[in-house]
C-alpha cells in the first residue's frame, strides 16, 4: 500500500530558527478585530505543544520495530517538525497567558487526559490511532486554511505566517503516523474508525471549552458571549464556511482503502516553498503568497 502514494508525497523538511516576531505588538484580536475568530485559532494554539509532545510519543512508540529506513527517516523529521511547532506555539501561548488567558491550567489538564490517562489506560495501538486521526483533521484543516487566502485576509501577519508554516508542515509529514499505524502497529479498521470518533468528539469540545475559559477572562458579558457563541458557530458551521469545505476529506479517513496522499499536496505548497527559501523570511513568504493567492496569481507566485 505504501508505494502506490510516495510518489505524489513531498520531502518532509524541518525547518528551525525561524523568527516571527511573536513578542511584538501583535492586537489582542489579531484576526478580523473579531474577539470569537481570534480565540479560536488562540484556543487551538494552546493545544499544540502537548498535543504535538503527545503525538512523537505515540509514533516512537513502534521506533524499535521499524526497518523501513525512509519511514525511520520521516519520523525523524516528523519529530523534528512537531518540536519546532510545539516551541514556537509555547512562544505563541506565553503571550496569551500575559493577556490573563490561564495557560497553565489548559496545559495541565491536557497533560492529565492524553499521558496521565490515555498513555496509562490504553493500548500503543489506540493512542497512535488517535495520533494518526488528529494529524488527519490537522492536515485537512490545514489545507483549508492555506487554499483559502480569505480566511486570513484581515489577520495579523506575524500569525497568518506562524499558522501558514505550520500548516505546510502538517501537510508534509501527513501520512508518518497512518504508515507507522497501519504497517507497523498493523492496527485494524476497528481501531483506526474508534480512535478517529474519539477525536472528532473531543477535539471540538476542549476548543470550544478553552474558548469560552477565554472570552470570560476576556471580560465579555454573558450576553455579549452569547451574541460572539451565535455569531462564531455560524462562521464556522455555515455552508461555505471554516468546516463545510472539510467534510469530505474528513470522511475519506474513514474509507477502508484510504492513504493520505491519496489527496496530494496543494497547489499553494511548492509557491510557499519557494517563496521561503528565495525571501528568508517566512512573514515576507507568507504575505507574498497570501497576495498572489487573492489576486488569482497563485501560478505566477
Ligand atoms: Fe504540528
Ligand atoms: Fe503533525
Amino acid at each position: 500500500m505504501q508505494d502506490r502514494s510516495l510518489s505524489s508525497s513531498p520531502q518532509i523538511i524541518p525547518r528551525e530558527k525561524l523568527d516571527f516576531d511573536l513578542d511584538g505588538d501583535i492586537p489582542q484580536y489579531w484576526m478580523d478585530n473579531d474577539p470569537f475568530k481570534t480565540r479560536f485559532f488562540d484556543a487551538l494554539s494552546t493545544l499544540f505543544p502537548i498535543g504535538e509532545k503527545f503525538f512523537i510519543s505515540c509514533v516512537r512508540d513502534y521506533k524499535d520495530q521499524i526497518t523501513d529506513p525512509k519511514l525511520l527517516a520521516d519520523i525523524k523529521d516528523f519529530t523534528r517538525q512537531e518540536a519546532q511547532h510545539g516551541m514556537l506555539h509555547t512562544q505563541y501561548n506565553n503571550r496569551l497567558h500575559r493577556q490573563g488567558i490561564n495557560v497553565p491550567e489548559i496545559l495541565r489538564k491536557q497533560e492529565q487526559r492524553l499521558f496521565g490517562f490515555l498513555r496509562k489506560r490504553t493500548r500503543k495501538a489506540f493512542t497512535l490511532g488517535i495520533t494518526a486521526a488528529s494529524e488527519h483533521i490537522t492536515a485537512i484543516m490545514a489545507d483549508c486554511f492555506v487554499e483559502r487566502p480569505q480566511i486570513f485576509e484581515h489577520a495579523d501577519e506575524r500569525v497568518r505566517a506562524l499558522f501558514m508554516w505550520h500548516a505546510m508542515e502538517e501537510m508534509e509529514h501527513k501520512s508518518v503516523a497512518f504508515d507507522v499505524l497501519t504497517r507497523v502497529a498493523r492496527a485494524n479498521y476497528w481501531t483506526r474508525s474508534v480512535s478517529m470518533l474519539v477525536v472528532t468528539l473531543l477535539f471540538p469540545y476542549h476548543v470550544f471549552k478553552i474558548m469560552a475559559h477565554m472570552l470570560e477572562a476576556d471580560g465579555f458579558s454573558r450576553t455579549e458571549r452569547m451574541k460572539l457563541w451565535a455569531k462564531g458557530l455560524w462562521w464556522l458551521y455555515k455552508p461555505g464556511g471554516i468546516f463545510m469545505p472539510m467534510v469530505g476529506k474528513y470522511f475519506a479517513y474513514l474509507k477502508p482503502g484510504f492513504h493520505p496522499w491519496q489527496d496530494p499536496v496543494v497547489p499553494s505548497y511548492e509557491p510557499w516553498k519557494r517563496l521561503l527559501r528565495e525571501l528568508g523570511d517566512p512573514i515576507a513568504a507568507a504575505n507574498t503568497l497570501q497576495t498572489r493567492m487573492l489576486q488569482g496569481e497563485l501560478q505566477h507566485a
